[in-house]
């Protein structure tokens, strides 16, 4: 069973419970939307946008690098451990020296 319109967007309902549409723009408006899906939801895209705020309730992977701008920043409750250095205001968490109590200069962090 199968809707279609003239410029070629369709609603088709296909063997095995599946149903496809197709069209330049799946628009829904409403108040409150859910999806329910027992085992996972894909999004296939370049790019996905929320005009507002994201939260998850589980962990949150990335591979392709993460930014943050706006806001109050990042902020972190809880242990947070890198696998390289921290650079903060230009100095390096691993390899920043000290002035020394008495001159002389501090060594890297042991
Ligand atoms: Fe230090």
């Amino acid at each position: 069973m199968a809707l279609y319109t003239d410029e070629g967007a369709k609603i088709v309902l296909k063997r095995g419970r599946v149903i496809e549409t197709e069209c330049d723009v799946y628009r829904v408006n409403c108040k409150s939307w859910e999806v329910n899906a027992t085992d996972k939801a894909d999004f296939n895209t370049p790019m996905l946008t929320a005009s507002q705020q994201v939260t998850a309730q589980g962990l949150i992977s990335g591979n392709g690098g993460l930014a943050i701008q706006g806001g109050d920043g990042a902020k972190v409750t809880g242990k947070l451990t890198t696998s390289e250095d921290v650079v903060a205001g230009g100095k390096s968490l691993m390899s920043h020296i000290h002035s020394g109590d008495s001159g002389g200069k501090t060594s890297i962090p042991l």
